[in-house]
């Protein structure tokens, strides 16, 4: 086993000096809020995806949040979702006072299962009010039966994009398929603002009523009122609205890590690769599935329980007992509390999302993890798995995970 005490930790941020820089300037400013680095921010963003509207948010949750209220999710209509998804996906759908409509996923990419979707919808269509897909991982939905179901049923589809920048499906960025997709720039994500969040769209209308709504319901770009000679003072409220804007502070980073993007993703690219080509042969483990261009954000390894005399769980006590920290993606909604109550769900009546999750350990993908790292990684994930192996010694332990 190896001993060594440096632990490496599941996720960091990969920020510099450059990162340092840009929010010194903004400090330097006077002007921290909502300013001329959160429209710069957005016009970069909008650039990359080669879309017309980009709204950067204070997170992806209230990027989620504004599509579904611009798209007129009412309450009482239903959302379909994925269970196999952080509560935010799911979340937001509530504060509309809408349900979401739980689809069980495909077991080999843990994206939403579109047949599902289909024959769900076959069976109840009435009072379904949009489709909400989660590139999870940052592997991409099946976009093409999603756009399908989409137009037979006229539902809008947002995309849940938390995971996925950047990332293409059939030549397209992930975001930029549906009615309008969101990016998360949470701590951990791909490109981090520390807490922050962009929605993409081609509609017009969308982008204008998410612009009211995502700054207190004023009726147009109010922040620069202070700042511009000969701006107004004066402006209406519209709407009753929110307090989503993203600040100076936040954009000045997401800029300098925009740019950055690219070589992070192949610097992810490459971790991936040394993982798949280290592990493939180990048959107690399932790599993930990689046909496409994936995004990365997260590396979901499964154990194969049959195989091993250690569940799912001792194995990342193992892990964490040689220093590697992981993490496991995700627990499935419909075993959460709030909603196993409110929707009176078993765990079986999503047996796909339950198996994977049962099975699934999120390894270590970020720009800043060495070779080294990644080389201790893979070689603590054998030696666990060859001691653990048929007759293991972790004796009097549960095989099934
Ligand atoms: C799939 C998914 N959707 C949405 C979100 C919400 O993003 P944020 O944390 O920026 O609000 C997350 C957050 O981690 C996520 O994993």
């Amino acid at each position: 086993m190896n001993q060594n005490t440096d632990f490496i930790p599941f996720s960091r941020p990969c920020l510099n000096e450059d990162e340092e820089k840009a929010v010194c300037e903004v400090l330097k400013s006077g002007w921290l809020t909502t300013g001329d680095q959160t429209l710069s921010f957005e016009r970069e963003f909008a650039q990359f995806l080669d879309i017309p509207y980009a709204l950067a948010l204070n997170s992806g949750t209230a990027g989620l949040h504004l599509c579904l209220e611009a798209t007129g999710v009412k309450p009482g209509s239903f959302v379909i979702t994925t269970p196999y998804t952080f509560t935010a996906s799911a979340e937001i759908i509530r504060y509309l006072g809408a349900e979401p409509l739980f689809i069980d996923i495909d077991e080999e990419t843990y994206n939403i299962n579109p047949t599902l979707i289909a024959e769900m919808l076959k069976k109840k269509s009435h009072n379904v009010s949009a489709i909400l897909p989660v590139h999870i991982a940052g592997y991409p939905c099946d976009m093409e039966s999603i756009r399908r179901i989409s137009e037979t049923y006229a539902l809008p589809v947002i995309e849940d994009a938390a995971h996925a920048f950047p990332v293409t499906y059939n030549n397209r960025f992930c975001g930029t398929i549906g009615n309008a997709g969101v990016f998360s720039f949470y701590a951990n994500k791909t490109i981090t603002t520390g807490e922050g969040g962009m929605v993409v769209t081609r509609d017009k209308h969308l982008a204008e009523r998410i612009k009211t709504m995502r700054l207190h319901g004023i009726d147009r770009e109010a922040w620069n009122r202070y700042t511009h000679p000969g701006a107004s003072w004066f402006y209406d409220v519209v709407e009753a609205g929110y307090k989503y804007n993203l600040t100076n502070l936040a954009a000045s980073i997401g800029r300098v890590q925009l740019k950055k993007a690219i070589r992070f993703k192949e610097r992810r690219r490459e971790i991936a690769a040394a993982y798949i080509s280290a592990l493939q042969n180990s048959d107690y483990l399932r790599l993930p599935l990689h046909l496409e261009d994936h995004a990365w954000h997260l590396f979901l390894l499964r154990i194969v329980p049959e195989k091993l005399e250690i569940t799912r769980d001792d194995y990342i006590i193992e892990l964490n007992k040689a220093g590697i920290g992981t993490s496991v993606h995700f627990i499935p909604l419909h075993i959460m509390s709030y909603y196993r109550k409110r929707y009176g769900l078993k765990a079986d009546d999503f047996p796909i999302a339950l198996k994977n999750y049962s099975s699934s350990i999120s390894l270590p993908i970020y720009p800043d993890l060495t070779d080294e790292q990644v080389e201790r990684i893979i070689i603590t994930i054998k030696e666990i798995g060859s001691r653990a192996y048929k007759k293991g010694i972790f004796p009097g332990r549960n095989s099934s995970a």
